[in-house]
């Protein structure tokens, strides 16, 4: 009987120290930012149009772009984002850039950086890019953006798109990764 009832305190102890351990790890739930198809169609606050030719001063260079981009003469740049100007850069915030053809006004792609949250990928800072190239099917007026490719798409979309990131790296120290600001 003796032995029994010891089991039980025992039991009830273990229990008890089980629900303890539940509820003393009071870590906060971190919600993780998750790209969507909804939270990329609501980064439309524009806030640089008609970008044109190379005022940043980026695409002549052959050491990070391989060569010069003769291309970028011949494009039009809007810039949009989820935040409004002066907004500070945190996880969750996107910005957009869309290109179009400067003589027929086609968009030609749109590109994407997301900010996501501590420890998504320390090499970037933590930064997502992607970038779609301009689709007929899509319905620009329901996506502006264009349509989210898969996370497994990790030639358009993901941390080792290598041009876009060897790019933006050379304003992380002094713009957060960026070249315009909003
Ligand atoms: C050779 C340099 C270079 C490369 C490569 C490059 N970008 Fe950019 N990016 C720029 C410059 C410069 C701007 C400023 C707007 C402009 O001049 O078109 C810009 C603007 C942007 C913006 C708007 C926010 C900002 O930084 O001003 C986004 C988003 C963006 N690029 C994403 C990408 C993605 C995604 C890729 C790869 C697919 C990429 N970029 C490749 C130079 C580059």
């Amino acid at each position: 009987m003796i032995i029994r009832e010891a089991q039980q305190i025992k039991m009830a102890v273990c229990l008890l120290s089980f629900v303890a351990l539940i509820s003393c790890n009071d870590e906060p739930e971190t919600q993780s930012f998750i790209l969507s198809q909804e939270s990329l169609d609501a980064a439309t606050i524009s806030y640089q149009t008609g970008i044109t030719g190379d005022p940043f001063s980026a695409f002549s260079d052959e050491q990070i772009f391989g060569s010069t981009d003769p291309a970028i003469e011949s494009k039009t740049r809007n810039l949009y984002s989820n935040g409004q100007a002066g907004a500070p850069v945190v996880p969750g915030s996107i910005f957009v850039r869309r290109a179009y053809n400067k003589n027929t006004n086609v968009l030609i792609n749109t590109v994407v950086m997301v900010k996501h949250e501590e420890g998504f990928n320390e090499p970037t800072k933590d930064w997502e890019f992607v970038n779609m190239a301009y689709d007929p099917t899509v319905d620009y007026s329901l996506h502006p953006n264009g349509i989210l490719p898969d996370l497994i798409q990790t030639d358009i979309r993901g941390v080792t798109l290598n041009k876009c990131v060897n790019c933006h790296k050379t304003k992380a120290d002094t713009n957060n990764w960026l070249f315009s600001t909003r």
